[in-house]
């Protein structure tokens, strides 16, 4: 949700936030912004759109010309996506800042401003907390910084130039992330480590209340007290590279063909002697066979991760498994008991709800185990056990890699939990882990196998208005992936559905030629799916399946058929989610429309 960087340096400041900010358009793209000091004065640059609007406007107009400035991408949350809501905002003569968050009680403040004379120009709760924090200013920045933190309430992280301390730049965050990047002869903030990798790997984690003093002698940090604070400077392990697209046309299929890479990085450091073995991050056999009950706790894409889990767990291991939306389970009371263990999955681990549930499961006893992918984010740190996903960074706001690890750390918790608890023997265990050392072999000769063919399949989806995916047990758990990933960037409205489930009212909305994608990958369930399939089809509808090599597809099941490889069919939904990627991906490219960067959605969702 907004990403916002700043710069400290020798270089051409607006080029380095505008380079800066293409590596966080995936939290917000709405419209952007810069803010630079030139000659004595604060020159600000914005624009409603893409950067690429701000960067043309700047080029007819002038581009600010200095080297300590600060930029904002925007994913609106208080007012239109316009020109005059975008960051940054001056708060009056003294202060000009961008924001990442929300600012909860900005109309009480609002009022406040405007009884003391104070008129706004825009909508934002940005700018409450500019003029807010201008009305606080007498020259001494920390002691303003700590007065209007005292009176704000919500998550945030700003960046703050003062108009006269020309050689500072400040940064503040509350919740909502911030670092802090150092290089040679220059400083940066940024929302995330991909801002600033091209320049730097070295950076500070900013913590809570904590504020940043950037200036051409480095970056000094202090309390709101004013107390200097001492902190431990931090190595990024992705590279630029990583964060680059590589020679793929998007990121979301760069991502996709990053999979093998990223399980594999993922589940080989944890397995020894070919089993699982977890207790480098702190789960160890006997905490597992003490568990009675499992929560797993997340949004979107790694919601359903969890979904995937729960029937592993629950089949292997037979420990219940309750799969909750984090904002439904962190306002419904949830009953959870001291021995209960409460995962959050989270690629970005600053999903705000995802983040609030993991604190009130912490608040009740439970146990909390964050399975995440960015290092060092709010949940990674206050989670009691912590399973780290090494997909390396996601850019493509649709998360395919990102996914596919979460649902490799679920399957290596499942073998050892069932292990532990007795439920599978070590031949068993050894078997399955074996399979899943193999798969990320499979997810590549998948994607080659399957690639054009999807392609093919897209153009079946494109001028749908809507479309269902179907599947049984593990395969139903697939779908809501692939549903969730074909609406998210091609538009189309699609629902995933328990196959069994369609004739309780949802086979009434198929009509002549709807499409109705079908996974069937397990094999108990396998006739029954093709029954469903087959009084879909009598209605009309056009079905694309997704099976295995091994399926027996008779001729008027199907009007297109994708087979995968068949491996050990609790590990099937990790080969067959390849192809529902793929489909998803080729449709909204023939649709035109801007995959990476899917209208109304950000990657990182830090509001409520
Ligand atoms: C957003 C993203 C999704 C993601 C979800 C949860 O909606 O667009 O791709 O699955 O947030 O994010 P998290 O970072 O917690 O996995």
């Amino acid at each position: 949700m907004c990403g916002i960087v700043g710069y400290v340096g020798p270089k051409d400041c607006s080029e380095v936030l505008v380079s800066a900010l293409r590596k966080l358009e995936y939290r917000g793209y709405d419209s952007a912004g810069i803010a630079v000091f030139e000659d004595g004065n604060i020159r600000i640059a914005k624009e409603k759109g893409r950067l690429d609007d701000l960067v043309a406007k700047m080029q007819t107009e002038g581009t600010p010309k200095g080297h300590i400035g600060v930029g904002h991408t925007r994913w609106a949350t208080h007012g239109v996506p316009s020109a005059k809501n975008s960051h940054p905002h001056a708060g009056g003569e003294k202060v000009t800042l961008v924001h990442n968050g929300i600012i909860e009680n900005y109309k009480e403040l609002k009022e406040q401003l405007e009884a003391q004379g104070r008129s706004f120009v825009s909508e934002t709760d940005t700018e409450v907390v500019a003029q807010l924090l201008d009305s606080n200013y007498e020259g001494d920045p920390i002691e303003a910084i700590a007065k209007t933190l005292s009176q704000v309430e919500g998550s945030f992280a700003l960046g703050i130039l003062f108009a006269d301390r020309e050689g500072e730049l400040y940064a503040v965050r509350r919740e909502s992330p911030l670092i802090v990047g150092v290089g040679e002869d220059e400083t940066f903030i940024a929302s995330d480590v991909p801002a600033i990798i091209k320049y730097t790997s070295q950076y500070y984690l900013l913590e809570h209340d904590e504020v940043a003093v950037l200036s051409e002698n480095g970056v000094k940090f202090c309390t709101l007290e004013g107390e200097k604070i001492e902190k431990e400077l931090k190595v990024a392990d992705w590279d630029q590279e990583a964060a680059e697209k590589g020679g793929y046309e998007h990121y979301m299929l760069k991502e996709i063909h990053e999979q093998p890479t990223a399980v594999k990085t993922t589940i080989t450091p944890r397995i020894s002697n070919g089993l699982p073995n977890l207790e480098e991050c702190s789960i160890t056999p006997e905490k597992l066979s003490e568990i009675k009950q499992i929560y797993v706790v997340a949004c979107g894409t790694a919601m359903h991760a969890g979904m995937v889990g729960k029937y592993v767990i629950e089949k292997l291991a037979r420990v219940p498994v309750h799969v909750d939306i984090a904002s439904e389970f962190r306002y419904r009371e949830p009953l959870i008991n001291k021995d209960d263990l409460v995962i959050i999955i989270s690629q970005s681990g600053e999903t705000a709800d995802s983040l609030a549930a993991m604190r009130l499961a912490k608040q009740m006893g439970a146990n909390t185990l964050a399975i995440v992918n960015a290092k060092g984010s709010s949940i990674a740190r206050e989670a009691d056990m912590l399973i780290y996903t090494h997909a390396g960074p996601e850019i493509a706001v649709a998360s395919t890699k990102a996914y596919m690890v979460q649902i490799s750390v679920m399957y290596l918790l499942g073998f050892e939990l069932a292990h532990a608890k007795g439920r599978i023997d070590d031949e068993t265990c050894r078997r399955l882990t074996s399979v899943l050392s193999g798969v990320p072999a499979v997810i590549e000769e998948t994607i080659e196998r399957v690639d054009a063919q999807c392609n093919e399949g897209a153009n079946k989806l494109l001028e749908a208005e809507s479309l269902l995916y179907i599947g049984r047990g593990l395969d139903y758990a697939l779908s809501m992936e692939g549903s969730l990933k074909l609406k998210e960037i091609s538009y189309i409205h699609s629902e995933s559905y328990a196959a069994g489930e369609l004739k309780h009212g949802t086979i009434s909305l198929i009509t002549d030629g709807m499409p109705v994608i079908a996974v069937a990958t397990q094999n108990a369930l396998y006739d029954k799916t093709v029954s469903n399939i087959k009084e879909v089809k009598a209605r009309g509808a056009m079905v694309i399946l997704v099976c295995d090599d091994d399926a027996q597809v008779g001729e008027d099941v199907a009007d297109f058929v994708i087979r995968v490889p068949r491996i050990e069919e609790i590990l099937m939904p990790m080969v067959a989610a390849v192809p529902l990627q793929l489909l998803a991906y080729y449709t909204s490219v023939h649709r035109g429309n801007d995959v990476d960067k899917p209208r109304n959605l950000a990657k990182s969702v830090t509001v409520e």
